[in-house]
């Protein structure tokens, strides 16, 4: 059994005797600490080590149930390897159900800030939401993270990720700071790249306040990836090292269950999270498994391609695990958390109807087998949160998007981004409602969405700051949505 083996078998390899009896010269704990995917009796707790060459260093973690820890109520030790780049996560169980704890990491006589974070529930709390927020497309060169220091003042159960955590090379050109190089696509470029954004001490924060559910979108690899194509048809074979460098280093760097832990150029990143019998989060993954995007990608309007059965989004396995997880779930709100829009968008140039070949709209047959599932299977109140376009909307999802009296099906809330993009506005291109009358809101604002959920009613307010192209914007919820339960649509 070799190192990897060991860990996938155990969840960590033991510390042994010996192995802490040093002490570090600097505090090695400067990427923060974080936690995710919790359960009702547990959450894995991360933090990753700098500054420690080619040793395995034992790392000892607790998590206790008052912010001073005095009342500790689990610790460990986990052995922080350098093939996992003194990456450590920590999968805790045995803990009470939705309630707060706080947890901390100590080695070579140095102590990790201090992350908080809660369990999941297990009951549907009606008199108390269950709050969350959605965030997507983080990219460093292209502003602040101000919104993150406010999503860190937040109340919230968990954050969900729906990706481009990171950017693998530089895109426009309203640069307000800078990545530490040019494109990556070696694990130590892809490590170095981490390691910056995660160096931001707002982002840190916004780890630190909560457990996330994290997804990856297409920059964390390469922008517009399909599968194991590359945007620049780079030979298979070795986009795939490529790929699996990028895994490798997402892994590293998120609090993520070994069970998301990449075996060559694959993540098993698509899940499942429960919080009592209130609300499922069924997690994709819409990059890892699709097709190619047809009819030449960009801008276009539909070729043949776009309406091709065989056309996959999410890859068969995933596509049959989303449909038996809805058909089983026993929760009141079941989310999509989704990477590329799934409403239709038609674009009108020249007085031609286009669509982005890379969202679900290049992907015609898939989209109709989801939104046929919905209406045949009536899961309960499907709700789907998209983050990669940079822009807030609000859509209904029709049964059939060319006649706007089908049946709405479920409910779609995009999410902006954090910063890509640069400052945003409230602009809405012309043409664009009246195109798409499934489409209610719209704007270019740059922030998170925040969602209150309580059995009988979604609230999704959007929150946005004025401005990301220097620090210390005010923060304000542009707008809210309501979807009630029982009736899909927001309003
Ligand atoms: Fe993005």
């Amino acid at each position: 059994m070799n190192r990897r083996e060991f860990i996938l078998a155990f969840g960590a390899l033991p510390a042994l005797r010996g192995e802490r009896q040093f002490r570090l010269r600097s505090n090695p704990f400067t990427l923060g600490v974080a936690s995710g995917d919790p359960t009702p009796g547990g959450v894995v707790l991360w933090t990753r080590l700098s500054g420690v060459n080619q040793q395995r260093v034992a790392v000892n973690w607790e998590i206790a149930e008052d912010d001073r820890f005095r009342r500790i109520a689990k610790k460990g030790s986990s052995l922080a390897l350098p093939e996992f780049g003194h990456s450590v996560h920590a999968e805790v169980a045995g803990l009470q159900a939705g309630r707060d704890y706080w947890y901390r990491f100590m080695t070579g006589g140095e102590v990790s800030p201090v992350g908080k974070t809660r369990t999941a529930r297990t009951a549907a709390g009606t008199g108390n939401p269950f709050r969350f927020a959605f965030v997507s497309c983080q990219n460093y060169e292209h502003g602040y993270y101000t919104a993150y220091r406010h999503l860190a003042a937040e109340d919230l159960d968990v954050v969900v990720h729906l990706g481009d955590y990171i950017y693998e090379t530089r895109f426009g050109t309203t640069i307000v700071r800078q990545h530490e190089a040019g494109e990556v696509f070696t694990l130590d470029q892809y490590r170095a790249r981490y390691s910056l954004y995660r160096s931001d001490p707002d982002l840190q924060a916004a780890h630190a306040a909560f457990p996330w559910i994290v997804t990856t979108d297409d920059h964390e690899v390469q922008d517009n990836y399909a599968g194991a194509i590359s945007k620049n048809d780079t030979p298979q074979d070795q986009f795939l090292r490529r790929r699996a460098a990028a895994y490798q280093a997402y892994y590293e760097f998120m609090p993520l269950r070994r069970t998301s832990m990449p075996a060559g150029p694959d993540i098993p990143l698509f899940r499942k999270l429960s919080f009592g019998n209130l609300i499922d989060f069924h997690v994709l993954d819409t990059r890892q498994y699709r097709s190619d995007q047809p009819c030449g990608d960009g801008l276009k309007p539909r070729c043949a391609a776009a309406f091709d059965p065989a056309q996959t989004m999410m890859g068969p396995k995933q596509e049959k695990w989303l449909m038996d997880g809805l058909r089983s779930s026993r929760s009141r709100w079941n989310v999509l958390a989704n990477q590329v829009m799934i409403a239709d968008v038609a674009q009108i140039q020249g007085g031609t109807r286009t669509f982005s070949m890379d969202k679900w709209d290049g992907y015609v047959a898939a989209r109709k087998r989801l939104l046929d599932f919905f209406n045949e299977a009536r899961p309960s109140n499907p709700v789907v949160i998209t983050g990669d376009i940079h822009s807030n909307w609000v859509s209904d999802l029709k049964l059939d998007f060319d006649n706007p009296s089908s049946r709405t099906v479920a409910t779609e809330f995009v999410g902006t981004s954090i910063t890509s993009g640069g400052d945003g506005n409230d602009a809405v291109p012309q043409g664009l409602l009246q195109a798409n009358p499934h489409i209610k809101f719209f704007n270019t604002r740059r922030g998170y969405v925040r969602a209150a959920v309580t059995p009988s009613q979604w609230t999704t307010d959007y929150r946005v700051v004025s401005y990301v192209s220097r620090p210390g914007a005010p923060i304000e919820t542009r707008a809210s949505f309501v979807v009630e339960s029982g009736k899909p649509g927001a309003h």
